[in-house]
């Protein structure tokens, strides 16, 4: 089935896309951006590396989507390197992308424009800097294989009630055997039914105080 997506602009001014069939969009309707610094920088990544400063950090975002945190985590001054991969089954076209406003509303010292970064090859890796591998795949989560252990999970999933299948049980296991040992998993979610299933397998799991219109977020740790 083709998708029409259409460009929605957030209230902190940058913009989401919308699945109109789905009625489901990207990001939050309460800032893309800053949902995106806010559970996967901010309560992912710096949280992983104040606990492990001189380590470098190997990290699996699932659902890469408009590539909107991939941007920000090449962005975010890290005090050591990140091997990042993304993956997506669905990528979306150039055009598509076009609609976003990133390119004009996130501006950085990095050379690579969100334009730019958006253009690198799929599953190629690519060395931005001296800290910075990034590479982003094309591939189903239920079938993405892998000998690599990551340290840090962004699990951006649509939705439980779009995706009910992608937050069960079964998925929350992948994600374990994924990490490394204290391997950290994060997600906008705060469904119960996850946070039990994240505990199920074997996660120490929190509640975390959510982004701008949502009350909770989930943060789980590989103990
Ligand atoms: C909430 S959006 C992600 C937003 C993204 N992180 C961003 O910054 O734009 C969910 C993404 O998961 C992708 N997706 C859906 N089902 C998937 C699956 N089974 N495996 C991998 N990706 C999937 C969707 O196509 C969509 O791009």
């Amino acid at each position: 089935m083709k998708l029409d997506r259409t460009q929605v602009l957030t209230k902190d001014g940058s913009s989401t896309l919308k699945i109109e069939a789905f009625k489901e969009t990207y990001h939050s309707h309460h800032g893309a951006r800053t949902e995106s610094e806010f559970v996967y920088i901010e309560r992912g990544l710096r949280f992983w590396q104040e606990a492990n400063p001189h380590l470098s950090c190997s990290v699996l975002e699932m659902g890469y989507g408009t590539g909107l945190i991939s941007y920000l985590s090449y962005l975010y001054h890290a005090p050591s390197s990140i091997n990042y991969t993304a993956i997506e089954a669905y990528p979306l076209s150039q055009n598509e992308i076009k609609l976003l406003n990133y390119s004009q509303c996130i501006t950085s010292e990095k050379p690579h424009t969100f334009d730019e970064f958006s253009k690198l090859s799929w599953e190629q890796q690519h060395k931005l800097n001296a800290n910075f591998n990034f590479t982003k795949r094309e591939v189903l989560f239920e079938q993405f294989k892998t000998k690599q252990l990551f340290d840090l999970i962004f699990y951006d999933a649509f939705g439980a009630h779009a995706q009910p299948e992608l937050w069960e049980e079964q998925w929350m296991k992948k994600c374990f055997d994924l990490l490394n040992p204290k391997g950290v998993w994060v997600s906008y979610c705060a469904k119960g039914s996850v946070r039990r299933a994240l505990q199920a397998v074997g996660f120490e799991v929190e509640r975390l105080p959510g982004p701008p219109g949502k009350r909770e977020m989930l943060r789980a740790v590989k103990t």
